[in-house]
């Protein structure tokens, strides 16, 4: 009995170990955001997608993006449905109260993409305006200094939002300014600029991770560190941010 009850033991704890050893990092995002995640195809890409897969090559672990509304990916980590969300995701104190972080990977502000010839043209006229946002999202919260909360319009996909905006159907939309940018310009509609003038507070992107997972956040923090030395995060933002690829260029034409 003895010699049964410990070899169901092993057999037990073989399983268990097993499938730990073939382990699959879940990554949870929303790709309405590019260029840090997007639909390309049939392949969810983009800046974020990139240190996903940097992340899990550290671990030696395979990469499974699963795509999701962007307010649905905090319940997806902190319930362990996911294993990490990147989503260019700010940190915040509401979502710490979910979640865990890394360390921040990346630093952005709030912009506002307005119509040309519309009528704001700066804080002060972009008050108690139709403002569109993505839901749940830090552009949603700041929409709300401006406006009545019914005054914000809610869309799950960043894009919706802007085509709206050019169709004059909301005032403004607010959304980080590196989206606002790419946004614009995949859109190649002149009458869209976004504004230089409101000024919105530094939000850090964090990697979120299931509370109290500190061996997790302690690998991230570490592949973060070792892209940011090694070159690669310079590559990835050379190309995800053409922009800056065409100033480094310059920068380069001018230094010879
Ligand atoms: N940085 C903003 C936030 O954390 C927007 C993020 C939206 N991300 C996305 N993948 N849709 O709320």
């Amino acid at each position: 009995m003895k010699k049964f009850t410990a070899l169901l033991l092993s057999l037990v704890l073989a399983l268990c170990v097993v499938p730990a050893m073939a382990e699959t990092l879940i990554v949870a995002t929303n790709p309405e955001f590019p260029p840090f995640e997007y639909v390309e195809g049939e392949d969810v890409v983009g800046l974020d997608i990139d240190i996903a897969r940097e992340i899990a090559k550290d671990l030696g672990w395979e990469v499974e993006v699963q795509s999701m509304a962007f307010d649905a990916i905090v319940p997806a980590v902190a319930s362990g449905k996911a294993t990490i969300a990147i989503a260019g995701m700010t940190i915040n104190d509401e979502r710490k109260m979910s979640v865990d972080f890394s360390d921040p990977y990346y630093n952005a502000k709030q912009a506002c993409i307005v119509l040309k010839d519309g009528v704001v043209t700066d804080g002060e006229t972009l008050k108690d305006k139709v403002i569109g946002v993505q839901q749940g999202t830090t552009g949603d919260f700041a929409a709300e200094e401006y406006t009545a909360a019914d005054k914000v319009m809610r869309y799950n996909k960043a894009l919706d939002a802007v085509m709206e905006l050019a169709g004059g159907k909301l005032d403004a939309v607010i959304i980080d300014a590196p989206v606002a940018a790419n946004l614009v310009a995949s859109m190649n509609n002149e009458n869209l600029v976004v504004l230089d003038n409101i000024e919105f507070g530094d939000e850090f992107y964090g990697i979120a991770v299931q509370k109290g997972n500190a061996d997790l956040v302690a690998s991230i923090n570490a592949t973060i560190e070792r892209i940011n030395t090694d070159g690669t995060m310079d590559e990835l933002l050379l190309k995800y941010f053409p922009v800056e690829e065409e100033a480094a260029e310059d920068a380069e034409a001018a230094a010879e």
